[in-house]
């Protein structure tokens, strides 16, 4: 459940990107957010994942307050987001491979664990064909789906997708995510 009460997102620059949002995405629900360029869309991503702070206002994420929370504690706040950000941010010195399974290495998934996931979430993107690929040998298409499967390989209680159609075909594209 992600909820925002009258949240607002000022910029050191002066820019308002976000202005008094307020609304609720229940669990199981799958909401888009729509918005010309420059509407504050990735902002508001970004206020849910606390990169940025909010300038007012309160965000709920699962029945938590996340306005006031201590830096220490943001890592287990993302670990129940999978999330596939509009400039991808895969590493460019890592296998489509290794950037998926990076993703489980980091929180502490067994061996075991990974080498039977990725291959898994891998043909999920069809993308199996490409696991030994590094990033800049990818079409933009393959990247962000790369991208998609290290969202999904923690089965995340929700996901949070920028931009999660616009360079997909349909038939690689899920029917639906869930939130938690
Ligand atoms: N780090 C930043 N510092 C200052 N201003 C920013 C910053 N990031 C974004 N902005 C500004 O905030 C506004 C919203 O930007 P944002 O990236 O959220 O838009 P968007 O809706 O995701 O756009 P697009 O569809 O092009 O991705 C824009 O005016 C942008 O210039
Ligand atoms: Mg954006």
């Amino acid at each position: 459940m992600i909820e925002f009460k009258n949240v607002s997102k000022i910029y050191e620059t002066g820019t308002e990107a976000v202005h008094d949002a307020t609304f609720t995405i229940e669990k199981g629900e799958f909401a888009f957010l729509v918005g010309t360029s420059g509407s504050g869309k990735s902002t508001l991503i970004k206020l849910i994942l606390k990169e940025e702070e909010a300038s007012r206002g309160n965000i709920i994420i699962n029945g938590k307050d996340i306005t006031y929370l201590r830096k220490k504690r943001v890592p287990f706040l993302r670990r129940s987001m999978g999330v596939v950000f509009q400039d991808f941010r895969l590493l460019p010195d890592k296998t489509v491979y290794d950037n998926v399974a990076f993703a489980m290495h980091i929180v502490k998934a067994t061996p075991r664990h990974i080498r039977r996931q990725v291959p898994m979430v891998l043909s999920l993107v069809g993308l199996s064909n490409k696991a030994k690929m590094y990033p800049n040998e990818l079409s933009g298409g393959e990247q962000q789906r790369v991208a998609l499967a290290r969202a999904l390989v923690n089965n995340p209680s929700m996901i949070i997708a920028d931009e999660p159609t616009r360079k997909l075909r349909s038939r690689n594209s899920l029917g639906y995510y869930e939130f938690a």
